[in-house]
């Protein structure tokens, strides 16, 4: 597969993957080497990795305790020091061998270390192949609210390596596949046309990369997130609130990402079809390729009053408005849209019934 290229770095897939890097450490002397792993990922993936590095070369290994819960300060604060303790400097990398949790925090972490260290982003989870290792969004969680804190700072390359996920259960890879969806419903109406009738993950290389492909291409026309980057927020500003509800909440099991924004997605369909006309047939769809992969959910009235308070932290709020992206038709968005506050519920109903 070839390489993407992106505004400064590339996106290498399978066999090329290792070749790129040997060839980076080689070319590059890097004072020090770091791999930030978590328990799963210091197990399932390290060993493999470390057996493709061909070089002489020395790696600290840095295991922080995986989930969300843990994407925090205190796990950077944890990191900052172990890399302080090890004599990290400037010329140092970090190589982040994990899911979206993995390559979001220490992403960070390596940009704000000394003002900035270089970072190679080794994702293991589809939902970190496609989207959370790509285009350069670093951050960590305050409390239980999502993403809020972070910077933009772009890898010095990013691996994408699908054998992993071999090692992943059901569950997470639907998890990604929500993120695939969305590609789709943004930018692709072939693409969602495909994904919404595949029934196995046994084919994922072609559609990983035409993900890759489609979130390069958005990334690239807007890398700071002015404009059409919020594109890549459809479902989620709903569906960020309902992850962080599930994540305060001490009745509830935590819901992963692509679980939270496929809810996210079903109920901005909606929204969609009353503010920008998307046609009913097309919200009826949405709602029944994601009902057949992610079980319903049963919001009460206090839980749906909580999840509307939590969108009040959106990043994409601005002078005081709750600012969405909807959906004129699948593949043709529009961004910056205000919601009349009765429609959320019927959102919801919509979703319930
Ligand atoms: N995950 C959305 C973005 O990177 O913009």
């Amino acid at each position: 597969m070839e390489s993407i290229i992106t505004s400064s770095y590339a996106v290498h897939f399978n066999e090329q993957a290792y070749t790129k890097l040997n060839a980076h450490l080689e070319a590059h002397a890097y004072s020090s080497l770091f791999i930030i792993v978590d328990e799963n990922t210091y197990t399932d993936c390290l060993p493999d990795f470390m057996s493709a590095i061909t070089g002489d070369f020395h790696f600290e290994v840095l295991e922080i305790a995986s989930g969300e819960i843990n994407k925090n300060i205190s796990t950077c604060l944890h990191l900052w020091e172990t890399l302080s303790q090890l004599n990290a400097d400037r010329k140092s990398l970090i190589i982040n061998l994990g899911g979206g949790v993995v390559t979001d925090l220490g992403g960070f972490v390596a940009s704000t270390f000394k003002r900035g260290v270089r970072f190679i982003n080794v994702p293991t989870t589809l939902l970190a192949m496609v989207d959370a290792s790509i285009g350069g969004k670093t951050g960590i969680d305050l409390g239980t609210l999502k993403n809020q804190i972070g910077v933009i700072n772009q890898p010095e390359m990013v691996l994408v390596l699908p054998s992993f996920l071999k090692t992943l259960e059901d569950r997470q890879l639907q998890s990604g596949y929500a993120e695939m969806l969305k590609h789709g419903l943004i930018a692709d109406v072939a693409y969602w046309e495909t994904l919404k009738i595949q029934a196995t993950f046994s084919a994922l290389d072609a559609m990983i990369y035409k993900s890759v492909v489609i979130k390069n291409k958005v990334v690239l026309q807007d890398p700071t997130e002015q404009n059409i980057r919020k594109t890549l927020n459809f479902g989620h500003t709903l569906g960020h609130a309902i992850e962080s509800y599930f994540l305060m909440s001490d009745e509830h099991e935590t819901l992963l990402h692509g679980e939270a924004i496929a809810i996210g997605m079903i109920l901005e369909a909606y929204l969609s079809h009353k503010i920008c006309g998307l046609p009913e047939t097309k919200v009826h769809e949405i709602k029944k390729v994601f009902l057949q992969r992610y079980a319903k959910i049963e919001f009460t009235e206090l839980a749906i009053q909580q999840i509307l308070s939590l969108l009040q932290y959106d990043k994409k709020n601005s002078h005081g408005s709750i600012n969405f992206v909807l959906l004129k038709a699948i593949g043709d968005p529009v961004i910056d849209q205000q919601i009349p506050y009765n429609l959320y519920n019927e959102a919801f109903a919509y979703y319930k019934d």
